[in-house]
């Protein structure tokens, strides 16, 4: 069992984004997978021209950038991989842009004429199954509290499954990434106890992408968790004063 994690946050090794994929790989080598992150940061990503020359008949499906730039080599590794983790940062209500530039490239492995029906029944064209069509599981990450934040980045994994007939095998949703450095702090560990359930839910998501190539519904529920430490903050928190009061106090965690 082979996991490739593509790294799509412009901070690349150093945000929030690397840390929760390294809890992922953690777990999923623990339990006899092999491992390896792309940081797309680090490498040299084009962006698609919309040239069309791919699907030119004198360059069939061979892109302008093929050996100019990194993508085709992200793409092999794909291809090797049994199951793919997408990590993103939410940027601007939507996926990085780094992330999103890399996904556009694979459009020069599709042949656009060839119509075809996708598996959920959507209208699409060929794709390349062995690196569009992959398992994967899905990483967004947020600093809002919000879910209206990282709603249309769930909403494209979940159309990215359904028109390359890709499975989504976990779609882990972690906010208030301010927080999560309470670990670090044993002050703040003692006041944001839910944080290292996250830590430890994404180390068992790990082990079971690699030994069930999913992740359970009780995991995912564990890893999304809100870690804010108020009693039923994931319902309280959609009621305006309850908003205006994260507002008075994110200082006091964030600080
Ligand atoms: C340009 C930019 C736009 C952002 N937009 C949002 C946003 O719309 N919603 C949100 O919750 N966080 C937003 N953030 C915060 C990031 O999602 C958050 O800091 C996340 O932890 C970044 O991932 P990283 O730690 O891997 O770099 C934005 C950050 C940047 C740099």
């Amino acid at each position: 069992m082979h996991i490739l994690a593509i790294n799509g946050s412009h901070r690349g090794d150093r945000g929030w984004t690397r840390f929760l994929i390294d809890c992922l790989a953690r777990g999923a080598t623990e339990a006899g997978a092999t491992c390896e992150v792309v940081t797309l940061a680090k490498l040299k990503i084009n962006r698609c021209l919309s040239c069309y020359q791919c699907q030119q008949d004198a360059h069939h499906l061979h892109c302008v950038y093929e050996d100019k730039d990194d993508a085709a080599g992200v793409m092999a590794k794909m291809a090797a991989a049994d199951l793919l983790i997408y990590g993103t940062p939410i940027y601007m209500m939507s996926l990085s842009s780094l992330l999103k530039t890399f996904l556009d490239r694979l459009y020069s492995t599709m042949h656009i004429a060839d119509m075809q029906l996708s598996e959920s029944g959507l209208v699409h064209h060929h794709i390349n199954p062995a690196i569009s069509s992959k398992p994967f599981a899905a990483l967004i990450v947020s600093s809002n509290i919000e879910d209206a934040s990282w709603h249309n980045a769930a909403h494209y994994f979940r159309l990215y499954g359904r028109f390359m007939n890709a499975p989504l095998r976990g779609l882990l949703i972690r906010n208030a990434t301010p927080l999560l450095d309470a670990a670090r702090d044993p002050d703040k560990a003692k006041r944001l106890p839910k944080v290292a359930q996250v830590y430890s839910a994404y180390e068992q998501a790990g082990r079971e992408l690699a030994r069930e190539q999913a992740i359970s519904p009780f995991t995912l529920r564990r890893a999304n968790q809100e870690i804010v430490p108020v009693p039923l903050f994931g319902l309280l928190k959609h009621l305006r004063p309850v908003k205006q009061l994260v507002i008075e106090n994110t200082a006091k965690y964030t600080a």
